[in-house]
């Protein structure tokens, strides 16, 4: 039976390729193209093209003490790192039980910031966040365009911060889950992290799980929107369902700073493992690049330009990461800081 249908979709198959239209790449060596100017564009010189993020770090070695029992140890996931590293940017860490006058110098280095997930919600800890945050504001308020991306218990602390309402979370069971994101409706992704989301993924993101959630708290969009500070700061942008189909608010912009928080995990997609929920299909990493590029691009429009030196010496490259990955869970890469860490690094 086989020969009979051969010749037929040979055939089709001729027909198709006769019928394609012949496109021809003139390679600078080709001598049919005899002039070729170059196209590389200048520079935008309102644009920075060496951007650095701070990552505040958060308490603990990330991996319940099977790393370090330092009192004095926080850390940071790779996986945010390397998220910012893959768009473009490189990292200075803002170790958050380091004196505040380093933590304000480190600050003056960036030109934007990021705080992770975790699970410290008060303390030093808290103190730090708030103070930083409100550096962030102060410095957009002094018209630099000071971009930051808050991550999980980053979106939980900013909620209670600009709430001024430290008990505002609400329970909720989107421990270790992929979820979907519901966007608000007549919303404009312009100037938000969706901005260079494809349509179709815009449209996948509402259907299919492509984010992934780690939370046991959240906020709920009606306390959300019953709390003046709140929304007149932030727009909703989506929301997710846990487990329980209960509905938080999973990813706010403010319209008046370029200030984004997401509940999600934007980072996890591409860069963790240790969770076999993670989303990694081809439209999930899409999901970790958008946002990423979407990051960083708001930080190449910060024209703070601190000296070369000072940025190297403070780069997170001065540490090296810990895999702790072979223990199958958690974290697969975490930068641990602590004293014996940085004395041994002197
Ligand atoms: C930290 O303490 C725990 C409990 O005593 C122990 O099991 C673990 O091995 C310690 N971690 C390190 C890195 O020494
Ligand atoms: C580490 O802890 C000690 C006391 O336990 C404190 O005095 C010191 O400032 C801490 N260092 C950092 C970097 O937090």
């Amino acid at each position: 039976m086989w020969k009979y249908i051969w010749i037929p979709l040979l055939m089709s198959l001729e027909i198709i390729s006769i019928a394609k239209p012949q496109s021809t790449i003139y390679l600078p060596t080709d001598s049919s193209v005899s002039v070729m100017t170059s196209t590389c564009p200048s520079p935008d010189p309102s644009l920075n093209y060496r951007p650095i993020i701070g990552i505040v770090s958060h308490p603990g070695d990330g991996a319940s003490g099977r790393l370090s029992n330092a009192t004095n140890a926080s850390y940071i996931a790779a996986s945010y790192v390397k998220f910012v590293e893959s768009a473009g940017a490189r990292v200075i860490p803002l170790i958050y039980n380091e004196p505040l006058s380093n933590l304000q110098t480190k600050l003056n280095l960036v030109n934007g910031v990021l705080f992770t997930g975790g699970w410290s919600k008060s303390g030093l800890y808290f103190d730090v966040i708030e103070r930083i945050f409100k550096q962030v504001l102060k410095k957009n308020d002094a018209g630099e365009h000071f971009p930051l991306l808050a991550i999980c218990l980053g979106f939980e602390l900013l909620t209670m911060i600009i709430s001024k309402n430290n008990n505002i979370l609400e329970d909720f069971s989107a421990s270790d889950q992929a979820s979907t994101l519901q966007f608000m409706k007549n919303i404009n992704i312009e100037e938000t992290l969706f901005q260079r989301f494809p349509p179709d993924l815009i449209a996948k993101l509402s259907t299919e799980c492509l984010v992934m959630q780690n939370h046991k708290y959240g906020v709920s969009p009606e306390t959300f929107l019953g709390n003046t500070e709140l929304c007149s700061f932030f727009k909703i942008l989506t929301t997710s369902t846990d487990q329980n189909n209960k509905v938080y608010v999973s990813t706010v912009q403010s319209e008046s700073y370029p200030v984004t928080a997401v509940q999600w995990h934007p980072e996890k997609n591409a860069f963790e493992w240790g969770s076999s929920v993670i989303p990694h299909s081809d439209d999930a990493i899409q999901v970790t690049q958008h946002a990423a590029n979407f990051f960083i691009s708001e930080a190449r429009k910060s024209f703070n330009r601190p000296p070369t030196e000072d940025v190297l010496a403070n780069l997170i490259y001065n540490y090296s990461p810990t895999y702790c990955g072979t223990a199958g869970k958690g974290y697969d890469e975490v930068y641990i800081f602590s004293e014996t860490e940085k004395i041994a690094r002197l």
